[in-house]
């Protein structure tokens, strides 16, 4: 079911992307076309969120989780500007100690 709902959210992503009106001077085509999604895929074992959005600069922000059933989880939180890309990690899973490799923060609680 999860890989189901991320080809069909991509396939809308791509769609999106390539079904933007034409455009006409240079400027426009530089233009980011903002957009934003998020969904969230639940059961008794497990809870898995995703979310990501564009603002007008082209700055894109999003996140995704994983939760399972015993608390233990996950959270990625990203950003893409124009300092690069840069992740931040949240988690309390087992034997994961806080760190900060290749400008990624992990932060374990
Ligand atoms: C949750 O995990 C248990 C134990 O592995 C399994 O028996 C059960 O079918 C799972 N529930 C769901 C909704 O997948």
């Amino acid at each position: 079911m999860f890989k189901e709902i991320i080809a069909l959210t991509l396939c809308c992503l791509f769609i999106a992307v390539y079904a933007a009106p034409a455009t006409t001077t240079a400027e426009q085509e530089e233009k980011p076309h903002p957009y934003n999604f998020a969904f969230e895929e639940k059961d008794a074992n497990y809870t898995l969120t995703r979310q990501e959005e564009m603002d007008e600069q082209g700055t894109v922000k999003g996140s995704y989780s994983y939760i399972d059933r015993d608390g233990i989880f996950r959270t990625v939180n990203y950003i893409a500007d124009e300092n690069g890309f840069r992740a931040a990690i949240q988690s309390n899973e087992p034997g994961l100690t806080n760190s900060a490799p290749a400008g990624t923060t992990f932060q374990i609680n």
